[in-house]
């Protein structure tokens, strides 16, 4: 018999998870809140801290997935219809790509304007671009675009997770947050 703590995603999982929402969340005020970027416009002050807070994000990210290939998710709920199961699987998967794609491709348009790169502020990290490239250029705008696709995803899996409370209230919910039992014996 399984019991419920089975069925609840395990503790660094679950600080994974929350560390990455609060970061992106801080990433997309930054980013709004930031001076509009010119040709002569230098990394300080709040373009500094995009950057920064950035590739923070793009490490959790590299971190929590190694994580999560060596520890799978606890197994769903049986109450969950196929189709949605596999819908909020291809939601997760595309997730992570744009949490990697979408770092890589504001760094690659930092580096493209000759702006440097270091992890935790201390750790210089190597251009993705040469200075100038018209490609890291070009990825700015791209990096611009799909930001409101993240955003997108964001709304459509944070509705998915208050539709699964509310409506299906089926523990979906419960399984990813930060107070739920840790399970020793799943993922
Ligand atoms: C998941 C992480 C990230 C998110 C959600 C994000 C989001 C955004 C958004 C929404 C904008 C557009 C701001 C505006 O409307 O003016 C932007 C611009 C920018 N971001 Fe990011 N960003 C992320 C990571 C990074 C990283 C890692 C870097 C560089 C190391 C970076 C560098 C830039 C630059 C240079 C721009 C200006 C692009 C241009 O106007 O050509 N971003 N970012
Ligand atoms: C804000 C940025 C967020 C991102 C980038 C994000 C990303 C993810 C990812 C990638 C997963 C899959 C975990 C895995 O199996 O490896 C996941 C699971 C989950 N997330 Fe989020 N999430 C965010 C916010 C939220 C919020 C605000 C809630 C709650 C309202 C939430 C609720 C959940 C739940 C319940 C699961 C488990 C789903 C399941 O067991 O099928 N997430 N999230």
């Amino acid at each position: 018999m399984r019991n419920d703590s089975q069925l609840v995603y395990n503790a660094p999982a679950r600080v994974f998870h929350w560390l990455t929402a609060g970061l992106l969340l801080v990433q997309f005020v930054l980013a709004w809140s930031m001076p509009e970027v010119h040709r002569d416009t230098k990394p300080v002050g709040l373009i500094a801290w995009h950057l920064g807070v950035g590739v923070v994000i793009l490490l959790l990210v590299l971190v929590r997935l190694t994580w999560r290939v060596a520890h799978p998710a606890p197994p769903e709920p049986a109450t969950s219809p196929r189709v949605m199961r596999t819908l909020a699987g291809l939601t997760h998967i595309a997730l992570y790509a744009l949490l990697i794609v979408l770092p890589l491709m504001g760094w690659a348009n930092a580096s493209s304007r000759d702006w440097p790169v270091a992890l935790f502020a201390r750790i210089p990290l190597p251009y993705l671009s040469s200075p100038g490239s018209r490609f890291g250029h070009a990825l700015g705008d791209w990096h611009a675009n799909l930001a409101w696709v993240l955003l997108a995803l964001v709304v459509l899996h944070v509705c998915a997770a208050i539709y699964h409370h509310l409506v299906l209230r089926d523990g979906t919910l419960i399984r990813m947050l930060p107070t739920s039992r840790d399970s020793k014996s799943t993922s």
